[in-house]
């Protein structure tokens, strides 16, 4: 297992559209145990696949507070959504530091393959379906300030590359 390196918003990187996997196999399985060692280590809630610069869909997540319910969704499509919406605080792996509000549909029903490529579905509300929401944006290669406004993205952006340039 390792511990990969999650790309920071502005990266170009983060705006790929992940291709679907093939075929759920070793490398996969392999994929998905250093994404969850990485989310565990950072430490977040959730890892798309492209945040670790692997553009296949592949997400985990785990929004226990014990940190002991590893979900893994692979292909992961959203199939319902509610018609209400809730507004959350989000964060994010690739953007240290920044936390926002976003507008989501409140419930989701996601269909998605597991780690052994047996498909399931799941109904999901609360943090699970804004995580879950959060995390196929990636694969679509969206990330959460995308849905700011104008103003608050570019801010949001020389933070970062200002953060970037002291780190190196
Ligand atoms: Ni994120």
């Amino acid at each position: 297992m390792a511990v990969l390196d999650i790309l920071r918003y502005p990266d170009p990187r983060l705006h790929r559209v992940a291709k679907p996997v093939r075929e759920v196999d070793e490398r996969i399985r392999r994929l998905v145990r250093d994404m969850a060692e990485t989310m565990y280590a950072a430490p977040g809630i959730g890892l798309a696949a492209t945040q670790v610069d692997v553009h296949e869909r592949v997400i985990v997540l785990d929004v226990s507070d014990a940190r002991d319910e590893l979900r893994v969704f692979i292909n992961p499509e959203i199939v319902r959504t509610s018609d209400e919406t809730k507004v959350f605080e989000e964060g994010c792996l690739s953007v240290p530091g920044i936390y926002d509000e976003v507008e989501r549909p409140d419930r989701v029903v996601v269909r998605a393959l597991d780690e052994n490529g047996k498909p399931f579905e799941l109904e999901a509300d609360g943090l699970l379906a804004v995580c879950v929401q959060h995390e196929i944006d990636h694969l679509d290669g969206r990330v959460f300030v995308q849905y700011l406004s104008r103003l608050k993205q570019s801010r949001i952006r020389s933070r970062l590359l200002k953060a970037e340039r002291v780190d190196a």
